[in-house]
C-alpha cells in the first residue's frame, strides 16, 4: 500500500508502517539520498530507532550483524552499536540518529 511520504510542516515524513517493519525487520529508505534512513526495532527496548546507515568513516552502508546486536561496516570493519555509537574504529563519529514517532500504523521520521 502506498503511503503519503511528503514532508510535513513539522519536518517529519512517513517512511514506513508498523506492519511493514514487522514483516521486513528493517526498512531502508533512500528517498532523501544522500541521507538514507534505516529503521528497525531495538530488540531490547522495543523502541523504533531510525539512523543514517552511512558509515561515518568513508560512507559505505553498514549492515546489521548476524545476531542483530550491532552494525558492521563491510568496508574497513568499523562497528557501531544499535544506538549508533562507535564500538570499533576506524570510524570515529557515531551514526546520526533521527527523531521517530508513530502515528497509528505510520512510522514518521524527522530527516
Ligand atoms: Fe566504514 Fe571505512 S567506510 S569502516
Amino acid at each position: 500500500p502506498q503511503i503519503d511520504t511528503s514532508m510535513r510542516e513539522d519536518g517529519f515524513q512517513a517512511l514506513g508502517t508498523i506492519p511493514q517493519l514487522q514483516a521486513e525487520g528493517t526498512i531502508v529508505d533512500r528517498r532523501n539520498a544522500p541521507k538514507p534512513v534505516l529503521i528497525f526495532r531495538h530488540p531490547e527496548t522495543q523502541a523504533i530507532v531510525a539512523l543514517n546507515p552511512m558509515c561515518t568513516h568513508q560512507g559505505c552502508t553498514v549492515e546489521l550483524s548476524a545476531d542483530e546486536n550491532l552494525f558492521d561496516c563491510p568496508c574497513h570493519g568499523s562497528q557501531f552499536g544499535l544506538d549508533g555509537a562507535v564500538l570499533s574504529p576506524p570510524a570515529e563519529k557515531p551514526l546520526p540518529l533521527f527523531e521517530v514517532k508513530e502515528e497509528g500504523d505510520l512510522i514518521l521520521v524527522k530527516t
